[in-house]
């Protein structure tokens, strides 16, 4: 068995029950591995940020954050139509957008969304890593099943930019700005970041899952060394924490809203409400497209969502995928 399944197995004895103490031995038989490896689980869920007490002659205690993204809590008083219908809840998993995938193929209906407290494989945009820590961030993944030819797929990020952009700003009273194609920024420092994965043929979208992390409660030390770019969270912009299940809710709230507004009216409006966030409009900027990189002002964007440069030498290029730097 995977390791972090066990990990995860750990856990759920604990949330089952949070007023429970577990033994070494309680944990060992439960599970069927050694005492040893039972301390060797509690120890890296300790570094992932779990409050697991040793209670002496008694066994374990996992405090409970109170903020726990569990199912029930995130559910009660949602009240959306479709998104978090259905919700399933890792204390710790690679990635939720792989969950979220792997859900779908088994057929999971639209708005199921997935949640992971830690993620051990989070993945961002290029290949790269998004780092996880337990207990301080929303990691969540929303499945759809939208009827659409698999080039629009691309316009659901800018919809799921704006239901971030929006959550931000109801629960954490901050305003933040939005980085073609998936970034949303806070004074130009990165606080959430999106990664859209599509399952489709030719002739149409099977599904696509909708890949949200949300930087809320992480303070500066969780943050990697070695980030590319700025990036912060709504403790370190306000000082203060922001309930994570309030800012669930709100986030599943507003694409509860946007989906349909998008599905009955198309991409104009979800494009608007965007272009009013759009960080990048009129700067200068170098787009590295992999083969080539461009160097220009940003026009604006497409009808599609591409971004639309002018070039320095003149002309105008459309964008469709890149990653893209300020340039002045
Ligand atoms: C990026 O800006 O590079 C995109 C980051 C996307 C991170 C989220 S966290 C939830 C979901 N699961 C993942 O593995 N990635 C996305």
């Amino acid at each position: 068995m995977a390791e972090h399944t066990m990990r995860q197995q750990i856990l759920e004895q604990f949330l089952a029950d949070p007023e429970v103490i577990l033994s070494g031995e309680d944990l060992s038989q439960r599970l069927g591995i050694s005492r040893a490896a039972v301390w060797k689980h509690i120890r890296q869920l300790r570094t992932l940020g779990y409050q697991i007490d040793a209670v002496p002659s008694r066994g374990y205690r996992l405090t409970t954050q109170a903020d726990l993204l569990l199912p029930a809590a995130v559910q009660s008083g949602l009240e959306t139509i479709s998104i978090g219908h259905r919700v399933e809840y890792f204390a710790e998993t690679d990635s939720t957008n792989l969950r979220a995938m792997e859900l779908a193929e088994q057929g999971a209906q639209e708005g199921t969304v997935v949640i992971a407290d830690c993620q051990n494989g989070g993945r961002g945009r290029m290949g790269r890593r998004w780092s996880s820590p337990a207990g301080v961030n929303l990691y969540t993944s929303i499945i759809l099943r939208p009827d659409m030819a698999p080039i629009q797929a691309a316009q659901l990020t800018f919809l799921s930019a704006v239901a971030t952009a929006r959550a931000f700003e109801a629960v954490a009273g901050i305003e933040v700005q939005v980085k073609w194609p998936n970034d949303i920024l806070v004074n130009g420092c990165k606080i959430a970041g999106l990664l859209n994965e599509l399952s489709a043929e030719t002739e149409g979208v099977h599904h696509v899952v909708l890949g949200i992390g949300a930087n809320l409660n992480m303070s500066r030390e969780q943050f990697p060394d070695d980030l590319r770019r700025p990036a912060t969270s709504v403790l370190l912009e306000t000082g203060q924490t922001v309930s994570r299940v309030a800012f669930a809710q709100e986030l599943y709230r507003q694409l509860d809203r946007l989906y349909p507004l998008y599905q009955q009216q198309g991409f104009v409006p979800i494009r608007l409400a965007w272009e009013a966030l759009f960080y990048l409009q009129g700067r200068k900027v170098e787009v590295d497209c992999g083969a080539d990189v461009f160097t220009g002002m940003v026009a604006g964007l497409a009808d599609d969502g591409a971004l639309l440069l002018d070039l320095e030498q003149g002309g105008q290029q459309v964008i469709y995928a890149g990653d893209v730097s300020v340039a002045d």
